[in-house]
């Protein structure tokens, strides 16, 4: 069987186990309330790529698993019931808006859990950092959420499959501020180091939901569709910049009806797109990722292929 053949098998078992029907208190049938799997990455050939689709055919499961658990085995894969680890109580009761020094500790706080096995991770070679211009070779995350009261709070344990070392990244999003606000950084061996500049390229909204590269290149599809529920749901809010770390050349607004309806500063879900973040937009649209809910007509591709490539509309 192609390697096509297989995605579209998995893809069809997928979807069939996300449809599953239970019967409710009454006995009539409803749909499981679980978060539907998210359908295996399969590229749609729009020719929005920049570079061919990486499907890492010697990137076997079994290597996989073994490359992730260099981190520690017992860190990672865990019997969960929440896909998002509770907080403890915030100290102060009603803060408005937390300090740098607050948001920090929460980092410091989250990797701190993850080293002491006490996150839910979800493991995967991402799609959008190992296709395109980034690096083209596996890309490994685990991913983990936190919460309480005034936070969400997210780890990323990062590695390149040439590299050895792991890298720690958390977001956390202020909920008590007015308006509500993500910081990111890189945590490194004093501590979190707060940055922006080259995050916002990726992440225009905050979290970004996870993609994993290959359907079977994946710890827990089912704590990744809850995971990736939570941050779908995530509430609007705004991107911290440090003062060394300044908003980039952002480029022109993608302000095409059929994404800006959903994406746009007044009323959308998620923030507005710019050409800036091209390549998530390239890889999240080719992937027929986005739109959620279709596919985007021949006419609208070639409209969304010239906005990214600086022209005028065709
Ligand atoms: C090339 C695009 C890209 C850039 C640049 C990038 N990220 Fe990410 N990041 C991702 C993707 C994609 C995910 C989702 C992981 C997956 O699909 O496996 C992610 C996930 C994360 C997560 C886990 C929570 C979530 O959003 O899912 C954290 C934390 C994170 N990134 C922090 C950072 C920080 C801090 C920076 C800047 C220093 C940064 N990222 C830069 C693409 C990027
Ligand atoms: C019906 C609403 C809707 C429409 C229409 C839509 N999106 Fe999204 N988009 C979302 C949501 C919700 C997320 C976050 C959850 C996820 O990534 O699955 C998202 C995530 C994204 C991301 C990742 C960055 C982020 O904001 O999280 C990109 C890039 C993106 N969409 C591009 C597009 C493009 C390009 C179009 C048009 C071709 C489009 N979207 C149309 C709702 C939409």
């Amino acid at each position: 069987m192609n390697l096509d053949k297989l995605l579209k098998t998995i893809s069809a078992l997928l979807l069939t186990s996300s449809l599953a029907v239970h019967a409710d208190d009454e006995g009539k049938p409803t749909k499981s309330k679980e978060p539907k799997l998210l359908p295996p990455a399969v590229s749609l050939d729009t020719g929005l790529l920049l570079q061919p689709v990486l499907t890492l055919p010697d990137f076997t499961y079994e290597k996989f698993a073994a490359e992730m658990s260099t981190v520690g085995p017992e860190k990672i894969h865990k019997e969960w019931t929440s896909p998002v680890v509770a907080l403890a109580k915030h100290p102060q009761t009603n803060p408005k808006g937390l300090t740098h020094d607050e948001v920090k500790a929460y980092m410091t706080e989250v990797k701190q859990m993850f080293d002491e096995g006490k996150a839910n991770p979800v493991s995967d070679v991402g799609l959008i950092s190992t296709q395109e211009d980034v690096i083209r070779q596996p890309m490994l995350n685990h991913v983990a959420a936190f919460s309480n009261d005034v936070v969400r709070a997210y780890l990323l344990v990062q590695r390149t499959a040439s590299d050895h070392g792991w890298s720690y990244y958390s977001i956390v999003q202020d909920l008590t501020a007015e308006p509500k606000i993500h910081y990111f950084a890189e945590l490194k061996k004093d501590g979190p180091e707060l940055q922006a500049t080259s995050c916002y390229k990726c992440h225009s909204s905050g979290p970004l939901a996870i993609h994993p590269a290959r359907g079977d290149l994946v710890l827990d599809a089912k704590l990744l569709a809850a995971v990736d529920k939570h941050i779908a749901e995530q509430p609007r809010s705004e991107f911290y910049f440090p003062p060394d770390n300044p908003k980039p050349p952002t480029g022109k607004e993608l302000t095409m009806k059929f994404c800006a309806r959903c994406h746009n500063d007044d009323d959308g879900d998620r923030a507005a797109l710019f050409q800036l973040q091209s390549h998530a937009i390239r890889v999240m649209v080719d992937f027929g990722y986005m739109p959620p809910n279709r596919h985007l007509k021949p006419e609208e591709v070639a409209e969304l292929k010239a906005f990214l490539e600086h022209k005028p509309k065709p």
